[in-house]
């Protein structure tokens, strides 16, 4: 039988090549090895932990969908769906939440790090946190479990969510017998924290970020705002430590990147490097870009795969959720 990976990226903003690196790209590669069955979505319901505007929310998610397609992910191959078009995910959240020790939830770290903050800054620790963003998790567990979800490819900090759902998975299995598969997380190890602007992690909330899909214009002007240090232009550098060289590797290829290292060592001005870097990101994004913006020009594109993919999916999800139901006697 086929190994289902399953993932998904909450649209909340707009993608960056931080996203691209540590989320897309891996899952658009396993998304073609022949023995697996990609299961991508677009995790609008998640959205709304931040997003609490209509046409916001409803623009990143065509943005979203609009983005995987632009980038190849085959959907006819892949059962490719919105969240919010699956209703029975919504009634497993409830059924999993009566799994999830509130423990569980108290050490999530998008939880924990509010909480941190709001004590630092000597707030009553709950403030500003509403219940969708403390149960986030299972929700999570809902979209992974209900799919049999067997790998899950997601960048460092989602590795915790999964580990959530196995547990909540274990505590449902222990009491019903085998019903859910337990997922397993897979990360990139090498590119797991692709750094932004200024060095820290790429974050939308640093704004430190190069919008995946942009006028090459922005591109250039997002490149050139790279930090680096002061060595003079032809002095020899380290490839190693360079922001502009780990992006770079993730554009060019393999002769490129051997070419590029010695480029370092003989001593590349940053200005050059920047300037290679622009070259291979947009090659590479031309095109994409193009049929990204028609995309997102007729939504009703968008729509009729997003609806294809909601059939495929509650193919999956309505016999499975019946059969939950029997066991825990809600039907
Ligand atoms: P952001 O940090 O911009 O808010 P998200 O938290 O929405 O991004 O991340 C969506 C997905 O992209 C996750 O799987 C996350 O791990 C991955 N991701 C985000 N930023 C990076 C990065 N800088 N390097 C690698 N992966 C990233
Ligand atoms: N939390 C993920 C993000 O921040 C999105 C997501 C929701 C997800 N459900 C998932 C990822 C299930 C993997 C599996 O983007």
């Amino acid at each position: 039988m086929k190994k289902t990976v399953l993932t998904g990226i909450k649209p909340t903003g707009h993608i960056h090549v931080g996203n691209y690196i540590g989320a897309i790209k891996p899952a658009l590669a396993l998304a073609k090895v022949a023995d697996y069955q990609p299961t991508y979505f677009i995790p609008n319901a998640h959205g709304v932990t931040k997003i609490h505007d209509g046409s916001e929310l409803r623009q990143l998610t065509y943005g979203s969908a609009a983005t995987w397609i632009a980038l190849g992910l085959n959907v006819n191959k892949a059962i490719f769906y919105r969240q919010s078009d699956i209703p029975e995910i919504f009634e497993l959240n409830w059924i999993l939440a009566c799994f999830t020790a509130k423990g569980l939830m108290n050490r999530a770290h998008a939880y924990k790090a509010l909480v941190d903050e709001n004590h630092s800054n000597s707030r009553k620790i709950d403030e500003g946190i509403h219940i969708g963003l403390y149960t986030y998790p299972i929700l999570m567990g809902a979209d992974m479990l209900m799919f049999k979800a067997d790998i899950v490819p997601v960048g460092k900090d989602q590795v915790q969510h999964v580990e959530i759902a196995r547990d909540i998975a274990e505590s449902f299995n222990k009491i019903y017998g085998p019903t859910f598969v337990l997922p397993e997380s897979k990360i990139e190890e090498d590119t797991a924290v692709l750094p932004g602007l200024d060095g820290r992690k790429m974050s939308k909330s640093y704004d430190n970020t190069i919008p995946l899909f942009c006028e090459p214009k922005e591109l250039q002007k997002r490149i050139n705002k790279i930090k680096t240090d002061s060595l003079p232009p032809d002095s020899p550098k380290d490839p190693t430590t360079s922001i502009l060289f780990m992006l770079y590797k993730e554009f060019a290829s393999e002769a490129e990147i051997v070419q590029m290292q010695e480029r370092y060592g003989r001593g590349i001005s940053w200005g050059e490097a920047k300037h290679e870097l622009y070259v291979v990101m947009n090659r590479f994004l031309e095109e994409p870009y193009e049929t990204y913006k028609e995309l997102m020009a007729s939504p009703k594109k968008i729509e009729a795969i997003l609806e294809e993919g909601a059939e495929k999916a509650r193919a999956i999800s309505k016999p499975f959720l019946q059969e939950i139901k029997e066991k825990i006697g809600l039907r």
